[in-house]
């Protein structure tokens, strides 16, 4: 005889995201790891807040459709993030995850070559914008109870690259910011954590190729092994980073660079 209870129960198979119920804010979303991640957050099931300072926030968030806001912002600004951070509770009601990632690469230059604005650009987008961005998220996140940051620092935060120091001396501070951060809140349920990328296929990398095929490919023979990073596979760390799946994980500084560090 047939099972018949198979027969009359109707199946629902409903996705779970892994970050359903959850408001993020990623900073730099308009263009390379920034939108991937704000489309992957969108996609595993959170509310985002796409920021960024060149218009383009609007398109990652025309992607992503409904659950989605832009906001306008330049991280360097005090009262530019405070208003990024309004927007995250006026329309979403809480904030879970702070996925501080804008920056810039700024001129490349030799130590006594970089010019006094370059410094201090560059330390304002990279470093100031991950202390404004968790100075004025934390207090929302303990206010609902805990939750996640994760700042873009770089390998150029673990080790040096020439031509570009104060993009180095911003990423390694942002490791150091982050540790910080990490042990003050470890007890109230707040993780922080550095992703260090090592060379990812994204716009900022275009521009240090210069437009050429020579570049592209001496840029990727950089890495062991053999090819650049792509945005999407930065997304699914800080994916891993954002969820509950990494509970244990706070105050680290994680290399995705393909074994560039490991030499
Ligand atoms: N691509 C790589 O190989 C690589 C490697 C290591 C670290 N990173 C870091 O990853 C992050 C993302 O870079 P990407 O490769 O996606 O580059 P990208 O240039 O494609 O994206 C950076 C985004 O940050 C935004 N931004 C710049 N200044 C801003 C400001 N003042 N306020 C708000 N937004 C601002 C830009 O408009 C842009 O949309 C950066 O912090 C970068 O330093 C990238």
């Amino acid at each position: 005889m047939a099972y018949s209870g198979c027969i009359s129960r109707e199946w629902s198979i409903t996705k779970m995201g892994k970050l359903d119920g959850k408001v993020a804010i990623v900073t730099g979303g308009g263009s390379g790891i920034g939108r991937a991640t704000a489309l992957l957050f969108a996609r595993e099931g959170a509310k985002v807040v796409v920021a960024d300072i060149t218009g383009k926030e609007k398109e990652t968030v025309s992607e992503i459709g409904a659950g989605a806001i832009a906001a306008h912002v330049d991280v360097s600004i005090s009262a530019d993030i405070r208003a990024m951070i309004e927007a995250a509770r006026g329309n979403f009601g809480r904030l879970d995850i702070l996925f501080n990632n804008a920056g810039i690469e700024g001129a490349q230059a030799p130590t006594a070559d970089c010019t006094e604005e370059n410094f201090d650009r560059v330390i304002a987008v990279n470093l100031r914008g991950v202390f404004l961005g968790m100075k004025y998220a934390i207090p929302a996140m303990l206010a609902g109870g805990g939750g996640s940051i994760i700042n873009t620092a770089s390998i150029a935060g673990l080790v040096g690259f020439m031509n570009i120091p104060a993009y180095c001396a911003s990423k390694g501070a942002v490791v150091q910011l982050t540790k910080t951060a990490a042990l003050e809140y470890a007890t109230q349920n707040l993780r922080v954590n550095a992703i260090c990328p090592g060379v990812i296929w994204t716009p900022m990398v275009e521009r240090f190729t210069g437009g050429t095929e020579e570049g592209k490919a001496a840029m990727a023979g950089l890495e062991p092994v053999g090819r650049m990073g792509t945005a999407e596979e930065v997304a699914s760390l800080a994916l891993y980073l954002a969820s509950d799946e990494s509970g244990f994980v706070t105050g680290t500084a994680i290399p995705i660079d393909g074994g560039f560090v490991a030499r």
